[in-house]
């Protein structure tokens, strides 16, 4: 028999998660604090439960999709939070990026009421997800792993167990340190062509098949050709929330890491220029508008 599983957070990456599970056949409850963003789950045959502590109740699996930490906690250990609800031997996948120690507290409060956490963030963005091509990289008990694959293997191509509780959360922060790079680098090596002359979308075309040409180079092509075309998929505001978790736990590793230091610098540019809610692919156009001034003061 299918696990009946409770999926909060039904955001630009929960929704089409929740969907690839009602698609696999999962018994689906959702909850989402702004409630008519799960209306469309219940027309796709989710029941929909007034609090977290309810979808809990009738689980054996608990999926968490939310922004940050503040909001994992307040779910999970808050007031009507999944731990009032939830029997003991729940599994709690968390999937949402919130770093390991975060992840190691969660796991730890829920210990204390039977409930086991998985950290279990996801690489790839919200058209990965409609396809159920994610990858998710996994921390915790691997016993625990091993009982809910089957969910995971429903919402991601990928599942990698990395080790113990917060394991997954790093390796995740890594994985985002990476996007980020990427994508400054992107950023920069567009505008200096197009400043150059030649067509943006030729450029874009030439990186996408070079030796650095990715899946994260495809999926973000109409982002970077056309930004404000675009619907927003990874919003600059989260991706520098990461990119604080990441900062953070280099310092203590005392691993250097200017290459996202620097990247990190111009998520602060962008979010000045374009608004918190732009769209990750925005950090090119904050470099094309400070290349673009700098061309200005040239000329004058
Ligand atoms: N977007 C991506 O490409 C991507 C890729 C990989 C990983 N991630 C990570 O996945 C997570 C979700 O990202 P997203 O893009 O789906 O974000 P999003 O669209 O902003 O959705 C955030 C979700 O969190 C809920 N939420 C926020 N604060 C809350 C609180 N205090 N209490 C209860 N619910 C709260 C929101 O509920 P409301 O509807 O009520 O606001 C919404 O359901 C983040 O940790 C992000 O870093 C994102």
């Amino acid at each position: 028999m299918k696990s009946h599983v409770a999926f909060i957070g039904l955001g630009r990456m929960g929704t089409p998660m929740a969907r690839s599970l009602l698609r696999a056949g999962f018994p689906l409850t959702v909850f989402n604090r702004t409630a008519r963003r799960a209306e469309p789950l219940r027309g796709a045959g989710a029941t929909v439960a007034g609090s977290p502590a309810e979808a809990a109740s009738g689980a054996d699996v608990v999926v968490t999709m939310l922004s940050d930490a503040a909001a994992v906690a307040s779910v999970v250990t808050g007031p009507e939070g999944v731990l009032e609800g939830a029997r003991e031997g729940t599994v709690l996948l968390e999937m949402s990026t919130i770093g390991p120690t975060a992840a190691r507290e969660l796991a730890a409060a829920a210990a204390e009421r039977g409930v086991t956490v998985l950290d279990a963030p996801v690489s790839g963005s919200v058209e990965l997800a409609e396809k159920a091509a994610l990858t998710t990289v996994v921390g915790g008990d691997r016993d625990a792993f091993e009982r809910v694959r089957p969910v995971l293997g429903a919402m991601t191509a990928a599942q990698l167990w990395l080790g113990p509780s917060g394991a997954g959360a790093t390796m995740k922060l890594a994985l985002n340190m990476l996007i980020a790079a990427t994508t400054e680098a992107i950023a920069e090596g567009l505008v200096l062509c197009e400043r150059a002359g030649i067509e943006r979308e030729r450029a874009y075309d030439a990186i996408a098949s070079s030796a650095v040409g990715s899946r994260f180079v495809d999926y973000k092509r109409a982002a970077f050709l056309t930004p404000s075309d675009e619907s927003v998929a990874f919003t600059l505001e989260l991706m520098q929330k990461d990119l604080t978790l990441a900062l953070a736990l280099a310092r203590d590793l005392r691993v250097p890491v200017p290459g996202v230091a620097a990247a990190d610098q111009m998520l602060t540019v962008a979010r000045a220029l374009q608004g918190d809610d732009g769209d990750l692919a925005r950090v090119a156009d904050a470099v094309r508008e400070l290349a673009r001034r700098g061309g200005e003061d040239a000329a004058s």
